[in-house]
């Protein structure tokens, strides 16, 4: 297993290129389900949990081609030749679970394993199961999988109103919503820019939405959908994540690409605590004012409030704060894991329920530390950045997950980082 070196201290210059969002990529990557003609995607993340999509999408039937390096898929599902999304592929990442609706509305009938534990919570997939239920879908959860129907071969409008919000469960129900007969009226619908992006996909295909970014999403269904070519919207929180970067270890960094829209709620918490964010032609430069950081306060919530998925990067700029902060994370149970792992580079911090409290030093110090997760490993590495000595962050398969070429996109800037092969 690979780990990460790095060598902390150094102030970082220069332009980081953020690229599409994972998140949204692997809501869009189903859709070439939805229909016989092909959907390309460009500006497409280089990412294992993408190839993981790949992997499964083949397993259905589809044909998916990597080309330009990576940065476009250009996918065709002209049939659906197995409807089962098989239980070694959907535990290797959640939004396997994605690939339901469309299969569904598709074909009327579909299997898919239901997804495991999750190293940040119980993470169930009870609304996306409720959202198609309501739509028409027979459920039977047996042996692990949900095995589903639609009677008469085709799911139907319905109103589904979500009892809190859930950015895979929406995308679910759009997905499946847009060739159901009649019309769905999804409330309490999430508003992420992902949740944005499918709809400018599905539309492109010819599916007629309306509301997408606010709380109420109407999908007239249609009878079929056409191919599309369609750009991956930025990804937003791997710019937060580069936008950290600076922050924490000073210097100045623009991140090409980089818009407010996507990280308000970040960028206002980052001029709270003294980081100054400007908007460029080509994205937005970071840079650190004068002095130490100082402690804000910060709670996690949907779109458009701070996402939980900045969370841990911000926590490492918080622990070298000048004052106390707390973190409150409202999304999901258990995702202090980093926490601990900040603790062993000298953080104070003290994690009780669903808040952490965070008293900055001085100074972090390097150690070796242990990935958990996805954006607890970018948090590691930001932390190492900013730490005295050296950091070694081991298993870094959570990593690469969700960034790509993280070694040489800080490494542009003068950070001394680098991968050790294992
Ligand atoms: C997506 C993102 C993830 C991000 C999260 C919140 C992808 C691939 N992943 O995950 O990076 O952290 O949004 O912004 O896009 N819940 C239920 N039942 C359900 C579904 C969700 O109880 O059927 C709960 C979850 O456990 C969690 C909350 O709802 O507590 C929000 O989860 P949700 O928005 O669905 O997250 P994901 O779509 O899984």
């Amino acid at each position: 297993m690979d780990s990460i070196l790095v060598r902390g201290g150094g102030e970082l210059r220069g332009t980081i290129p953020i690229a599409g969002a994972k998140n949204a990529c692997l809501t869009l990557m189903p859709a070439t389900l939805l229909t016989e003609e092909p959907l390309t995607l460009t500006n497409a993340p280089r990412l294992s949990d993408i190839r993981t999509m790949t992997q499964l999408l083949q397993s259905l039937g589809a044909e998916v081609a990597s080309l330009q390096g990576g940065k476009v898929l250009s996918m065709s599902s002209w049939r659906i030749d197995n409807h089962t999304a098989d239980y070694d592929i959907v535990r290797k990442m959640r939004a396997s679970i994605l690939v339901l609706g469309p299969m569904l509305a598709r074909d009327g009938h579909a299997v898919v394993s239901l997804p495991g534990g999750c190293a940040i919570g119980a993470r169930p997939v009870d609304l996306h199961l409720k959202a198609l239920e309501a739509m028409g879908a027979e459920l039977d959860l047996r042996d692990g999988y949900v095995h589903a129907r639609a009677p008469g071969g085709r799911l139907r409008g319905a109103v589904v109103e979500f009892p809190f919000v859930s950015v895979g469960a929406t995308e679910n129900a759009l997905l499946a919503a847009s060739l159901a007969k009649g019309t769905t009226v999804l409330k309490n619908a999430a508003r992420e820019p992902e949740i944005v992006d499918l709809v400018h996909c599905l539309r492109r295909m010819g599916a007629q939405i309306e509301g997408e970014g606010t709380e109420t999403i109407t999908i007239q269904g249609v009878d079929r959908l056409g191919g599309a070519t369609h750009p991956v919207v930025t990804d937003r929180i791997e710019l937060g994540t580069y936008m950290l970067a600076p922050a924490i270890c000073g210097g100045e960094v623009e991140c090409l690409g980089g818009r407010l829209d996507l990280v308000g709620a970040f960028a206002e918490k980052l001029d709270e605590a003294g980081i100054s964010v400007t908007e460029t032609e080509t994205g937005l430069k970071v840079a650190r004012k004068n002095g130490r950081v100082k402690a804000v306060n910060v709670t996690t919530e949907p779109f458009p409030g701070f996402p939980t998925d900045l969370q841990a990067q911000m926590m490492a700029l918080l622990c070298t704060a000048e004052g106390t902060s707390v973190l409150e994370e409202k999304i999901f149970e258990n995702r202090f894991m980093h926490a601990p792992e900040l603790i062993r580079m000298g953080a104070r911090i003290d994690v009780h329920g669903g808040h952490a409290t965070v008293t900055g030093v001085e100074k972090l110090r390097g150690a070796p530390v242990m990935a958990t997760d996805l954006r607890a490993s970018v948090s590691l590495i930001l932390a190492g950045l900013a730490a005295e000595g050296e950091t070694v962050v081991s298993r870094v398969y959570h990593l690469d997950r969700g960034y790509e070429h993280v070694e040489e996109k800080l490494g542009a800037c003068g950070a001394q980082i680098e991968r050790i092969a294992g």
